[in-house]
């Protein structure tokens, strides 16, 4: 086992101490050897005489017995295949039955979150009122499907996942044992790729193995993991950090069309600005990086014209970029403008919620002032209509392209058509055009005015009806065709 020194000294200290629970909960990620260590334990606890640090001596007639598959004794049960609560009423008849050949009955319940609801509480019985020689070892990538009633009758270990550097190790171990030669770069990369998993690390040297006849070599594992070279990357990473958005643009053109995915590109990019930050911050980076010379010495250089600032502002548009390809329809459009915004980084800068958040605190600071000034006289602020409707003019003949409506809110006459009273700013339209019209553009007004002055609440178009059906039909077709109406007659009259 490496790593994971909390869990052996833990297991170690309750084998030489006797001191066994009857149910143990191991949890952690995929790979990082809950089943493994499941196992071991299973035999440690039983052997007849342990090593000194705890482990199985291998040598007993218990650990031989043991280390038959189909031992009576240690029970491996695959919950994601054996669900139902059939599988555990087996078990709860079973188990009372004592160990043939040795001290405890331990069964190991692999995947235990896949156990159906009622299996659950059929195990939950057994976990109650368990048989002195009997132990469990629930394993699960899952916790949070596991119940609290099960939980809380277990220890729990968290199986953490593996440093890059742990990996290594046992990988140097590995090729060193089997004679393998390697490169120490391409040990580094298979044990990043791993990512924390044991078992990952694992199966991609074993294709690493199969794929190179001589020395492992760097190259080789790229091209087993896939990756893009990374000589490429690093140019153009390159032409990002100088800013160069022509060749940065045809350098990734020139990738993708050779068959990368656009995400793994914004990956790799990504990861390679971030070895710049180290190269940029840290003494002996590339004891860390393990990256083959003159790609290091290539990535000092650039970290020598970038800031952190823009490295860390460039490093976060390729990580979102991943997110927003998810939405896009069109991948490289997506990577050619995150290439653009890398190269010129103040474009990133977003001007427009900038902006927005001034206007924010300055409305703040008027509403502010102007709740003061309530409070020592409560009185109407006093408005000049004429000018908040100039300003509404204003706004509207930009944003409407209808060159009536903007005649027709000209016709208003400020100073007998406006009136603003308790709050309410309120127009009175002289014929129903007016009114409709300018109903139509109400909530832009409210908008304006609300961003101007605080003290007005509301805004409202009324049209007081006085003329007659006839009248007003007269009045449409004059607002239509134009000309004057001389005398409107009516039916009666
Ligand atoms: N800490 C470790 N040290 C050495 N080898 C390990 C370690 N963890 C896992 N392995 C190796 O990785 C492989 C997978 O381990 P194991 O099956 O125990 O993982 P697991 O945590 O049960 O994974 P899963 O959650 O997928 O069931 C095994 O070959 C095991 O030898
Ligand atoms: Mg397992
Ligand atoms: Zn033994």
């Amino acid at each position: 086992m490496i790593g994971q020194q909390h869990i052996t000294r833990t297991l170690k200290n309750s084998i030489l101490s006797g001191n066994i629970s009857h149910a143990y909960l191991f949890t952690g990620t995929r790979g990082t050897g809950k089943t493994t260590t499941a196992k071991i334990f299973a035999r440690a606890i039983n052997c007849l005489h342990p090593r000194e640090d705890g482990s199985p001596c291998n040598e007993c007639e218990v650990c031989k017995a043991l280390s038959q598959p189909n031992s009576l004794d240690i029970i491996e049960m695959d919950a994601a295949s054996n669900n139902g609560v059939e599988d555990i009423r087996d078990l709860r008849e079973k188990v009372k039955f004592p160990p043939t050949s040795c001290k405890y009955k331990v069964y190991i319940i692999d995947e235990v979150h896949m156990l159906s609801t009622s299996a659950f509480n059929a195990l939950l019985k057994t976990l109650e009122e368990p048989p002195a020689h009997a132990v469990f070892i629930l394993a699960t990538t899952e916790v949070h499907k596991i119940p609290a009633t099960i939980l809380s009758r277990c220890m729990r270990l968290d199986f953490n996942l593996l440093t890059t550097g742990e990996l290594v190790g046992l990988l140097r171990k590995i090729f060193e044992d089997i004679q393998k030669p390697y490169q120490k770069e391409a040990l580094q990369l298979i044990a990043e790729a791993g990512d924390g998993s044991v078992r990952d690390s694992l199966s991609i040297a074993d294709i690493c193995l199969s794929y190179c006849d001589g020395e492992i070599k760097y190259d080789d594992v790229l091209e087993v993991l896939g990756a893009s070279s990374p000589t490429m990357i690093v140019e153009l990473v390159g032409y990002l950090v100088r800013g160069d958005i022509s060749k940065a643009l045809m350098l990734s053109e020139k990738i993708t069309s050779m068959g990368k995915s656009v995400s793994l590109l914004a990956k790799d990019i990504a990861k390679m600005l971030r070895n710049i930050v180290f190269a940029k911050n840290c003494v002996n980076a590339n004891q860390i990086l393990m990256l083959p010379n003159e790609i290091f010495a290539r990535l000092v250089q650039y970290s020598d014209i970038c800031t952190n600032d823009k490295l860390v502002r460039m490093v976060d548009i390729f990580m979102k970029l991943e997110g927003e390809l998810r939405y896009t329809s069109s991948a490289s459009v997506t990577l050619e403008m995150a290439i653009v915004k890398a190269c010129d980084v103040t474009i990133s800068i977003d001007t427009n919620g900038i902006i927005q958040r001034l206007k924010d605190v300055e409305s703040r600071v008027r509403l502010l002032s102007t709740l003061e000034k309530k409070t020592e006289v409560s009185e109407q602020l006093q408005l000049d209509v004429s000018i908040v409707w100039g300003k509404l003019l204003n706004v509207l003949s930009r944003k409407t392209s209808m060159i009536s409506a903007y005649k027709t809110a000209c016709e208003v006459d400020p100073k007998t058509q406006l009136k603003y009273e308790n709050n309410i700013l309120t127009i009175n339209a002289i014929k129903q055009s007016q009114e409709s019209i300018l109903n139509y553009y109400i909530n832009d007004f409210k908008n304006i005015i609300c961003a101007e002055y605080f003290d007005i609440v509301d805004i409202k178009v009324v049209y007081e009806n006085n003329v007659d059906e006839v009248a007003q039909g007269v009045m449409q077709l004059n607002d239509m065709f134009g000309g004057d109406v001389v005398k409107i007659k009516n039916k009666e009259n």
